[in-house]
């Protein structure tokens, strides 16, 4: 705290006292203006805390930044190329909220949500940042561009802090640091710690911390969030916000990313949060043109972001079950080139190509699923919200992704091995009381009683809610401009699509020729 500024101090000082009144009195004085906001997330106090004494970066100039984010703008991904457009016109980035360091640690909104990474953040773009400012840019700040803040500010060579921030570097992932809740159901061990950081008495467990390394989400087709909101509403258009749908809002977003991405030491003011808010929800990105198929809105198809905006989610409030994605269906006739013709077929097998989904906490267990085991589905069963992807049903879904759950047909989580935990990433394990997480059992006794031990490198949902059930859920995200945010996942670990179909279909044993799972590829490639 020592690098903090006078009034800043205060601030924590008193932060540090009582974390809640805080909040409490800025958000009574800070929104009163605009914006009716939701009930606090009782999980931010102690993330802001965190944020607040983590060391500062060196440097506090934001990165490069361009002086205008055009109407239409377009960049190279490794399948074609990436585009984002503004109904609403160009934006001038000066004095916008988005683009203004309203922190400490001369973060924007910006330094992690950029145009030619879908509004996402990758591995590529983060070392091409990282070897252009010698690792100086903000995206490093100890805080949470490393994988645990004082290695990083102990880093002095350049080899130093490459090596103290490679989950950025090589997953283009973000610490994401929340506290166990109160009184949860579970007891929480650490079983790996790869960077020091989850039994550092300042950062870890000790003060009630976890930090996982997650996938930057992308700012970009929020539009149904602004019209319907996402907390009042059992069935949300744009469903849930944050990996974990641990945000109620896009307007308690901006506020809490301000407060930790950027260390503030005082909350946006409404304006400010609106501004922003107005900005990413302006914003329209897709995939605009592929190496293989040429224009994306060729021969009547309506790819890219032009189309997005205009017909993608503008008048369909329910789910498309199963025709969520229409984009492609012209691509039918004799005169349409193979990869024009593979890009259609896989559009039909993500809408139609039935499978079993059973097994899946969030899904299966009658909560927001029709029953246990759901014949008949598809992809877009969960992947509901036409031409963009996330489901229209908020919450979380556990689909076994970095942990030690897995599935055979019949849903008993036991058999087949899929996307098992990586030694890159903290290993976690949760003490259940018997039978209390849904689809999942690994009876352990310790010390004379027995529990299920779930074992993840991200509890997911069920680090905030507190609820054995909820462990291992992840919200369905979004679709749009994949081929230019690899790699997949909420923890990075598929390396590639195809790496990530291949984890679908023996997740759910779909049973898809090696041309089906191209053409799965070629489609999503084309979003
Ligand atoms: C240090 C990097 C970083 C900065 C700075 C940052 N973000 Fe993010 N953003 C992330 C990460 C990582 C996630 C996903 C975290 C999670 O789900 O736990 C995310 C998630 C989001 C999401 C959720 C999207 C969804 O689909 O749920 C939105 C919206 C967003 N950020 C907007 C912003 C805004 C607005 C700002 C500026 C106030 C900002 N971000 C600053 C890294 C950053
Ligand atoms: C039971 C619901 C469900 C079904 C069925 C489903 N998905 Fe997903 N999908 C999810 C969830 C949840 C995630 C996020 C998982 C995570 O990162 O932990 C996801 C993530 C993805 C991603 C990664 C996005 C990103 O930003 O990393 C892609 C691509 C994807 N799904 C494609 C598909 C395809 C193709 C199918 C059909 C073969 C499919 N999904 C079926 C729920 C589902």
């Amino acid at each position: 705290m020592t690098r903090l500024p006078a009034r800043l101090q205060v601030t924590a000082l008193l932060l540090l006292a009582s974390p809640l009144l805080m909040w409490l009195g800025f958000a009574g004085f800070s929104y009163a203006q605009t914006i009716q906001l939701p009930p606090l997330p009782s999980w931010f106090p102690p993330v802001w805390k965190q944020s607040l004494a983590a060391p500062e970066p060196s440097n506090t100039q934001p990165g490069r930044t361009p002086t205008t984010i055009p109407q239409f703008s377009e960049s190279s991904d490794p399948s074609g190329r990436v585009a984002t457009y503004q109904p609403g016109g160009a934006t001038t980035t000066a004095g916008n909220a988005f683009f203004t360091p309203l922190g400490t640690n001369g973060r924007t909104c910006f330094t992690c949500h950029q145009p030619q990474s879908g509004w996402g953040m990758t591995p590529q773009s983060a070392r091409a940042i990282f070897f252009a400012t010698q690792g100086k840019d903000p995206l490093f700040a100890p805080v949470d561009g490393a994988n645990c803040p004082d290695a990083a500010a102990a880093a002095t060579s350049l080899a130093q802090k490459a090596a103290a921030s490679s989950q950025l570097l090589l997953k283009g992932n973000i610490r994401v640091f929340l506290p166990v809740p109160a009184q949860p159901e579970y007891q929480v061990r650490i079983l790996r710690d790869p960077y020091g950081c989850e039994n550092s008495a300042k950062y870890g467990l000790p003060s009630g911390m976890l930090s996982m390394y997650r996938r930057v989400l992308n700012s970009t087709n929020l539009t149904r969030n602004a019209q319907f909101g996402s907390f009042a509403t059992v069935i949300s258009p744009q469903g849930a916000i944050m990996w974990d749908a641990r945000e109620p809002s896009l307007q308690s977003q901006f506020v809490d990313a301000t407060l930790g991405h950027a260390q503030a030491g005082t909350p946006p003011s409404g304006s400010q949060v609106d501004q922003g808010v107005n900005f990413e929800v302006g914003l329209f990105t897709a995939q605009n043109f592929s190496n293989q198929a040429g224009s994306l809105s060729a021969s009547g198809a309506t790819g890219g972001p032009v189309n997005l905006a205009r017909i993608g989610v503008a008048n369909v409030p329910v789910p498309a079950i199963p025709l969520a994605f229409n984009t492609y269906q012209p691509w039918t006739l004799p005169t349409n080139s193979a990869a024009q013709a593979s890009i259609k077929r896989g559009e039909d097998i993500f809408n139609t190509r039935t499978f079993t989904i059973a097994g899946v906490a969030g899904f299966n267990d009658g909560l927001v699923g029709p029953g246990n085991p759901a014949q008949n589905s598809t992809c877009s069963t969960c992947h509901n919200l036409i031409n963009v992807g996330s489901d229209v049903v908020p919450g979380g879904r556990h689909l076994g992704i970095g942990d030690n759950s897995s599935a055979d047909k019949s849903g008993n989580q036991t058999t087949a091995t899929v996307l098992r935990p990586t030694s890159d990433q903290p290993l976690f394990s949760f003490l259940c009381p018997v039978g209390s997480m849904p689809f999942f059992s690994n009876p352990v006794t310790v010390n004379g009683t027995t529990f299920d031990e779930f074992q993840t490198t991200d509890p997911g949902m069920g680090l905030i809610t507190g609820k054995c059930a909820d462990l291992g859920k992840f919200k369905v995200p979004r679709l749009n401009g994949l081929a230019a945010r690899a790699p997949y996942f909420h923890n990075g670990n598929a390396a590639s699509l195809r790496q990530l179909v291949e984890f679908y279909n023996a997740r759910f044993s779909i049973g898809l020729s090696s041309q089906d799972e191209q053409d799965l590829v070629n489609f999503i490639n084309a979003l």
